[in-house]
């Protein structure tokens, strides 16, 4: 039986381009048997989308995510929860927050209010604060205001949540694409800061006490790319030379540079009330089509930690599934990058992944096509393979099996760009263009620093000290079992190396 979709949510889906929900409840669900990533996130049961309500309290790292727990597809949005004390090992808890009368509970972020402005904690308590956007799925046929910000707290470190009684704490002024508030404490002024998504720019809005917000500025109209609908922004300082420079993540669908959807930033200054860009370029995080709507964890001093969700609307409700839906990027640290002269936001793996190393055996001066030894005893994947090369060359990784797939990561040296190509790694006839080969420019020159982390079925590409970044899902129909690395005519590859990655599976309650 095909659901029917109320006004609103219809207007929410066709504004992502998501006809494909519709099309997926109809469908079989696809019968590959889906092994889950050893060192991804993944919902314990069917579906998850962004990840949401990120922070670090009392040694635990909590990931709440959008999930619909009745179906591996896109529906009435609630809050999963899952805690981690080192971002590899994942523990899940039960659902945080369900759909209420005000609607379906959509993406926002989460704070430790430290200094009970909110009021919500009682002596010797601490609360931390839930910032979310309320979707209400039935809204009468003429509104169009049917998102709105709201509130839920927790007095027992990210156990139990309770909805505030006064929501919403921001009202809808009319703007159809409302969502998704990241809220952050501007310590020179001692108030709360939100981002929010309004349709195609950033709204910034402050308050004291987490329930009265007044408007700032806005963000963003003529700036970067305007292809799809602007979402789950993030905004953070990061140091760079002893400057602090503001990063604004916006993530947006469609118009990712490989298609549907990805997260475009902007580096700039913030004084507490504007965002001022120091440019209007279009940057993207990462050029891959699977890695959206990452936003980073509250409360973790000056490190910035990502997640993100790998997986892109395009194909996201019928890619291959049996009872789960879609993982999360590994997590990965921020940094700024100074590239001939640019500065960029650099992505790389957390420090937290060496723990997760086995065996790693280290080639030297490869010149022809040489097969990578898989760590003995240790399945082939997960694994990490980190090369360098003094002079930039072309390459490219291929992972084979026995059905004949091949998964090939590289670099091309003419047009100087890396690659993932998936078209000939496995299962692509769900999604017209699914089998594609996405590319993200080099932005440095000179000598290259090249890590690619690889699980069943996800390969993260982090070039030039994670300058150029790129995420993509697969789906072969048999597990790769060999690693081949094939240096370009006349290229020397100075140095690989590939670590054996001990699994982290995720534990259900
Ligand atoms: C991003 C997004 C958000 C929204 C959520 C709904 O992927 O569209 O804007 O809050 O998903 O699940």
């Amino acid at each position: 039986m095909i659901k029917k979709y109320s006004r609103a949510g219809k207007i929410w889906m066709a504004m992502q381009f998501v006809a494909c929900v519709a099309t997926a409840q109809i469908l079989p669900n696809t019968t590959i048997p889906m092994e889950r990533p050893r060192l991804h996130f993944t919902p314990s049961i069917n579906w998850m989308n962004d990840p949401n309500g990120m922070v670090y309290y009392q040694g635990q790292y909590h990931l709440f995510y959008q999930h619909y727990p009745d179906k591996p597809v896109w529906g009435p949005m609630h809050w999963g929860h899952a805690t981690s004390t080192d971002l590899m090992h994942w523990q899940h808890q039960p659902i945080a927050l369900y759909p209420d009368s005000l609607g379906y509970i959509f993406s926002g972020s989460a704070v430790v209010d430290v200094y009970n402005t909110a009021g919500f904690a009682k002596k010797g308590e601490t609360a931390l604060v839930a910032i979310f956007t309320h979707h209400l799925p039935d809204a009468p046929k003429d509104k169009i205001d049917f998102q709105y910000q709201s509130l839920a707290y927790s007095v027992d470190n990210g156990v139990t949540w309770t909805k505030y009684a006064g929501n919403p704490v921001l009202k809808n002024p009319g703007i159809i694409d409302f969502r998704d508030p990241k809220v952050i404490w501007y310590e020179p002024e001692q108030k709360w800061v939100m981002a929010l998504a309004t349709k195609d720019c950033i709204t910034f809005y402050a308050s004291t006490d987490l329930k009265n917000w007044a408007t700032l500025s806005e963000f963003g109209k003529t700036a970067g790319a305007h292809g799809g609908v602007w979402e789950c922004p993030d905004i953070f300082a990061l140091e760079y030379n002893g400057r602090q420079v503001w990063v604004l993540l916006v993530s947006i669908n469609p118009g990712a540079p490989n298609g549907g959807s990805a997260t475009q930033y902007f580096l700039g200054d913030f004084d507490g009330k504007s965002f001022t860009a120091f440019d209007t370029v279009t940057r993207w995080m990462d050029y891959g089509p699977d890695n959206y709507a990452g936003v980073t964890w509250s409360n973790t001093g000056n490190r910035k930690i990502l997640a993100g969700w790998m997986s892109n609307w395009n194909y996201a409700n019928i890619l291959p599934a049996t009872n789960w839906r879609n993982a999360l990027t590994i997590p990965r640290e921020l940094s700024l990058q100074n590239a001939q002269g640019q500065l960029l936001l650099a992505s790389a793996p957390v420090k937290e992944l060496e723990a997760q190393y086995l065996k790693a055996t280290t080639l030297k001066s490869i010149t022809t096509a040489t097969t990578l030894p898989a760590a003995a005893k240790q399945a082939l994947l997960p694994c990490r393979i980190d090369m360098d090369l003094t002079t930039a060359a072309g390459f490219e990784i291929q992972l084979t099996n026995d059905a004949g797939e091949i998964l090939s990561v590289g670099f091309d040296d003419s047009h100087q760009q890396f690659y993932i190509d998936r078209s000939k790694a496995g299962v692509h006839d769900f999604y017209k263009g699914f089998a594609v080969k996405s590319t993200v420019p080099r932005f440095k020159k000179g000598k290259l620093n090249f890590t690619l982390l690889l699980d069943i079925n996800s390969a993260e590409l982090f070039a030039d000290d994670g300058c150029s970044v790129m995420t993509a899902v697969y789906f072969p129909v048999k597990k790769f079992t060999t690693i081949n690395l094939l240096p370009a005519a006349g290229a020397a590859i100075q140095q690989v190396s590939i670590t054996a990655l001990k699994p982290a599976p995720v534990a259900v309650k």
